[in-house]
């Protein structure tokens, strides 16, 4: 006889996690099967250590989405605000860093030892090294395998997130469950992922390790960030920012000097006519970069002896330097996944499958993507409430 539950929750991530907690508090008899030797590694190593586990202005228009309005329903029902509480009813001290992203003062590891203690409250088993091959669905109860022992349960949660990071053990199993289930899947790719460049851009890679604060841009979404110089091309936080909309065959824009605007190589002609581009460049920009800019920009001479036409064209390109990046550093750098289980297989109030009662999927495993900076955690934090309540 296989053991029987209310509710199994594949994968004990921050998703999965978040989900059996409410729904054991709630009541319900829940198993959570985790394949790692421990629950919530990623939770673990993000942030820095330090787990960026909110952004407090989180709301739809920081996620990406075939359907940009299905994430408004869970969020808006449990929201940053509501992470916050929780974080602070455990006396866990943190602060908030930059842009609304809220960090823990101590250990990411804070914050799963509170998730487990939550999951405990509701007497929730969480079984690891417990990774699950297969399911079936027969007279309305799911049947599931993992590591060789049988359970069964009315409910069952997908939470076993994206393929982002191959080296911790993700992959897209999500997606090959969903799809034995009828449900679609968006195409996945990678997201929050450094961009690689070639051709004559890769004499930018000379400058590895260097930084800038720059506006970023690729299609109609714009970070004011900074981008750093990699040894494969283009990374930093404005860089990862935009990865996540960007498509191949796309240019990606930066703009290298934000806060200037107008003829401003004009007036530093007027003012200095023995200026050159390179000791302008050098005022703004850190040394290696306002070198290499000013080499690319051609105009060799001193200011005075430069016409205002090629003082105009270098401030344009500096507004707007396009970059060709020939790919990403794909999945194995990848924060997380856009794509994954289509929202409108989903009830956005539930997560519940549309076609499949009783099937529900939460977190990366589903098109909603964030940016970076808290944003992802609180979609897992919002999604896994909104099944954990429904189920
Ligand atoms: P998650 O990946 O967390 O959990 C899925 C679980 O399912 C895993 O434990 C996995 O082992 C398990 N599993 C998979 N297949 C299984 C199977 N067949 N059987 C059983 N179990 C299985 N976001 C943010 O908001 N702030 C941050 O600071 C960071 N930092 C960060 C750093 C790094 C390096 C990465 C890679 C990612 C981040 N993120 C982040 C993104 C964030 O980690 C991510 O969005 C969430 O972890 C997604 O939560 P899920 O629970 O959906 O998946």
């Amino acid at each position: 006889m296989s053991e029987s539950y209310d509710a199994i929750v594949l994968g004990a991530g921050a998703a999965g996690l978040m989900c059996a907690a409410r729904a054991g508090q709630r009541g319900k008899r829940v198993l959570v099967l985790e394949k790692a030797e421990k629950p919530g590694k990623k939770i673990l190593i993000s942030g820095g250590g330090r787990c960026n586990f909110t952004n407090i202005g989180a709301g739809p228009a920081n996620y990406l989405s075939g359907n940009p309005h299905f994430a408004k329903s869970a969020l808006a029902r449990y929201t940053s605000r509501d992470f916050l509480e929780l974080v602070e009813s455990y006396g866990i001290a943190w602060h908030e860093k930059t842009l609304g992203q809220l960090f823990c003062d101590g250990s990411s590891k804070q914050i799963v030892e509170m998730l487990l203690e939550e999951c405990a409250k509701g007497e929730v088993e969480v079984r690891c090294n417990a990774e699950v091959s297969a399911v079936e669905h027969e007279d309305g109860r799911f049947a599931v395998m993992a590591s060789g022992q049988a359970v069964t349960a009315d409910s069952l949660v997908i939470a076993t997130g994206g393929p982002s990071i191959p080296k911790m053990g993700a992959t897209g199993f999500a997606y090959d469950l969903a799809r034995q289930f009828g449900l679609k899947v968006v195409e996945p790719r990678p997201a929050l992922v450094p961009l690689t460049l070639g051709g004559e851009e890769v004499l930018f890679r000379e400058i590895s390790g260097v930084s800038a604060p720059v506006v970023a841009t690729a299609g109609k979404a714009r970070f004011p960030e900074a981008a750093l110089f990699t040894h494969r091309g283009l990374s930093g936080p404005s860089i990862l920012q935009v990865s996540s909309y960007w498509k191949p065959g796309e240019e990606v824009a930066i703009d290298f000097l934000p806060d200037r605007s107008g003829d401003w190589l004009l007036d530093a002609k007027r003012e200095n006519p023995r200026a050159t581009m390179r000791s302008t460049l050098r005022e703004a920009l850190p040394d290696r970069l306002a070198d290499i800019l000013a080499e690319k920009l051609g105009v060799e001479t001193e200011f005075g002896n430069a016409s205002d036409k090629a003082l105009r064209a270098a401030q344009e390109r500096l507004k707007r330097w396009t970059f060709l990046p020939n790919g990403t550093e794909g999945f194995a750098k990848a924060e997380v996944t856009v794509g994954g289980i289509a929202t409108g297989e989903l009830s956005s109030k539930t997560m519940e499958a549309k076609k499949v009662p009783g099937l529900y999927a939460i977190g990366e495993a589903v098109d909603v993507t964030g940016w970076l900076g808290g944003y992802n955690f609180q979609w897992a934090w919002a999604s896994g409430v909104a099944a954990g309540e429904a189920l």
